[in-house]
């Protein structure tokens, strides 16, 4: 499938909407190259119209060697006789005005087929078999939003991973804005569409940003109940089969939705803070998971905020939770600051000990898991068949 190189949100999508589904966007040059990196089969690179012109020559003359079978379809604001010289001194092939879709569309279709003169037929985007990891804790506030954000990105690995965040927090979701977007499109919409719903229909209600897609929640709180467990399902079954990782924000409630959410998970991340109500009902919350046979394989534990000094500290919580804290952020002014300015601490400053306790996290679960940390809470236990037919985990 192409990459398409564009750093605005809102033209990102525009553009997606001309190129085959399955398209993967990436925001700038650097991450492209962690894409192409691990896609040496890549027919073709659309380069946005807000890519600098000098960063597309550089491109065009390391991909002439580096990948000579990747076509390159330059899209502009203006066509001056500057962009044409200059794509016609490294052989850039399509040089195409950025509102013309179908023209952007007839390049990239052409790009596929100068590769397949050459190297045989592109093949068949491969199904993958993404991760679904759903951020919960039955507490609000806690900083389940800041460490979904977060996660996903560090998980797309600067755009070498295809990552998708949805937004279960039907009522009061606020992924969208954290990330300073406002979605054209909501999961509101996937209603309608329930019983023939594919990849193709979903990806149009996705909203980019930089390396991530977003689902986001609807806009109005009523529009929830119209969200029905089995389109949650549903819709997480296939993004999985799309993304590498899929990232679930949750209400802070075990609503149905969620619940369904926990049925398709492969990791649950549960958020807790030092505070005695919040360990109280993540307790609670992992005896319910317990009792539902839900999430019962890998269940890591977060803690937010976990140098605050309040009387409670980490080692109170693991004996309390009887799990250990795979995950300690500390408090910081830097991570509300950086929500406040829509940019995820991960992006704004990589370096921060949040950033690198979150970019570890996401490295733990992108290898084979957190040693040690998964605890197998009700796992090991006879499953009630039951319950298995209403939450059957889904077998891989
Ligand atoms: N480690 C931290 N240090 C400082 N501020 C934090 C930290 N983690 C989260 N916050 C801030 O706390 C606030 C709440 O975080 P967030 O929205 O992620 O919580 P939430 O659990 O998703 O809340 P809700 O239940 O309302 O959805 C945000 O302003 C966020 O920036
Ligand atoms: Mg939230």
């Amino acid at each position: 499938m192409p990459v398409l190189v564009e750093n605005d949100a809102a033209w990102a999508s525009a553009l997606t909407a001309g190129l085959p589904a399955g398209t993967q966007v990436v925001a700038g040059i650097a991450q492209l190259d962690n894409w192409l990196a691990n896609q040496p089969a890549e027919y073709a690179v659309v380069l946005g119209p807000n890519t600098e012109l000098d960063d597309a020559v550089a491109l065009a003359e390391r991909l002439v060697t580096a990948h000579p079978t990747t076509g390159i379809v330059l899209l502009r604001h203006e066509l001056t006789s500057l962009v044409f010289q200059a794509a016609m001194r490294v052989g850039i092939p399509a040089v195409i005005a950025a509102d013309d879709i179908d023209g952007m569309g007839a390049a990239v279709e052409r790009a596929r087929q100068v590769f397949e003169a050459v190297r045989g037929p592109v093949p068949e985007a491969a199904e993958r078999d993404g991760k679904v990891i759903t951020v919960f804790s039955p507490k609000g506030g806690v900083g389940k939003t800041t460490v979904a954000v977060n996660l996903a990105v560090a998980l797309s690995g600067s755009g070498a991973a295809r990552v998708c965040v949805v937004d279960l927090d039907l009522a009061f979701g606020d992924v969208a804005i954290t990330l300073q977007l406002i979605p054209e499109h909501t999961i509101v919409e996937a209603v309608e569409a329930e019983e023939h719903l594919d990849f193709s229909l979903l990806e149009t209600l996705l909203t980019r940003h930089e390396n991530c897609s977003i689902l986001a929640a609807p806009t109005h709180p009523e529009a929830k109940e119209r969200i029905s467990p089995a389109l949650v399902s549903k819709v997480l079954r296939i993004l999985r089969q799309h993304f590498d990782y899929v990232v679930v924000d949750t209400s802070p409630a075990f609503d149905d939705q969620v619940l369904h959410a926990f049925d398709e998970s492969d990791d649950c991340i549960l958020v807790a803070t030092l505070d005695v109500p919040t360990v109280k009902n993540v307790k609670v919350a992992l005896e319910t998971l317990d009792k539902l046979n839900l999430a019962e394989g890998r269940r890591h534990l977060l803690l937010n905020r976990a140098d605050d000094e309040v009387g409670l500290s980490p080692a109170n919580v693991e004996q309390l939770l009887k799990m250990p804290v795979s995950t300690a952020l500390p408090s910081s002014f830097a991570v509300a600051n950086a929500t406040n300015h829509g940019r995820p601490i991960v992006l704004s400053r990589p370096d921060h000990p949040v950033s690198k306790a979150l970019i570890k996290l996401a490295h733990d679960l992108s290898s084979t898991g957190i040693n040690g940390s998964a605890v197998q809470r009700g796992g090991a236990q006879p499953i009630d068949s039951d319950k298995r037919r209403v939450f059957g985990r889904r077998k891989k």
